[in-house]
């Protein structure tokens, strides 16, 4: 920061000026623009676009090194594969906007980032359902209620769930049509939930793209935390997307794409091969469970 302020100070009046004068200029082509909105937004990036410009003195080398990588994020993308939305997560930009759009409301459950692997018309598991579908893991019990802000339960909400498998692999990164470690369910008459997963495991996110290169590039790690992907839906509730974090996990602190709340963390007790299930299920070996109660928002007026 100390070096930004010498380097704003070594500009003459003169320099400054002529800075000064192409905003004026790029802010004064949208007066016209007739959205308000579009209008802001407009104003905002180049506003803040220009003073990050000047901030760091960008050389025009810099500025097509950025061209480049971002005409190499866009080149990868395509309706199965997002490297720009992989970008605004790794810089924290899908965590920003989440934060700003699910103000804190009571005790709502806290959100987090919708990642690229959700499918919609996951098949649905009947209470106490399994949604792993032969996925490879660990059993794991879930269980909790969904209520609302004051209490109250929340009957008949409903429940995604997607996760990877112990391989690091959601069923849509495999090459065959394989449905599997994804489904939802719906609360029962008191708020009531719960249904078979496998225990979450740490997984990469994509990386082998422009986006795994900066990473490499500033020494960040792709990895995140271990986590189970839900999505909680209710007619007059603000709709959920978040996740359960698993307690002791190392990378909870360096998750690559800032997901992690304290508040989402939960322990996966491991049940030793032969402890009976909650439901009678008869399991191999090691299983694990955990318990996670969800607190809905109202809609927003
Ligand atoms: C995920 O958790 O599935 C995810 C989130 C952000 C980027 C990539 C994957
Ligand atoms: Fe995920």
């Amino acid at each position: 920061m100390s070096e930004q302020i010498s380097r704003a100070a070594e500009i003459s009046a003169e320099q400054r000026a002529r800075e000064d004068d192409v905003v004026a200029r790029v802010l004064a082509s949208f007066d016209g623009c007739a959205d308000p909105r579009r209008k802001e937004l407009l104003r905002g990036v180049v506003t803040h676009l220009h003073a990050f410009l000047r901030d760091v003195r960008l050389t025009e080398e810099e500025w097509a090194a950025g061209i480049a990588f971002l005409t190499a994020v866009g080149h990868l993308t395509d309706d199965r594969r997002q490297e720009f939305i992989l970008l605004s997560d790794t810089l924290g930009a899908s965590m920003q906007t989440i934060a700003i759009n699910n103000e804190a409301v009571g005790d709502a459950t806290e959100a987090t980032v919708f990642g690229p692997f959700f499918v919609e018309g996951s098949p649905e598991v009947g209470r106490g359902g399994d949604i792993a579908h032969g996925a490879a893991g660990e059993p794991c019990w879930v269980e909790g209620t969904v209520r609302d802000v004051d209490g109250r339960p929340v009957p008949g909400a409903r429940i995604e769930v997607w996760e990877a498998d112990d391989d690091g692999f959601y069923d849509v990164q495999y090459a065959d049509d394989r449905t599997a470690a994804r489904g939802h369910l719906f609360s029962d008459r008191d708020g009531s939930y719960r249904f078979w997963a496998i225990t979450p495991t740490p997984y990469p996110i994509p990386h082998d793209g422009p986006v795994g290169q900066m990473l490499e590039a500033t020494g960040r790690s792709p990895m995140r935390a271990a986590h189970l992907h839900l999505m909680v839906r209710a007619p007059g509730y603000r709709t959920l997307v978040t996740h359960i974090f698993v307690r002791g996990d190392e990378l909870l602190a360096s998750d690559a794409v800032f997901g992690v709340k304290e508040s989402l963390v939960r322990d996966f007790e491991r049940q030793g091969a032969g402890t009976p299930t909650p439901d009678g299920r008869s399991i191999d070996g090691t299983w694990s469970r955990t318990s996670f109660d969800i607190v809905l928002a109202p809609a927003p007026a």
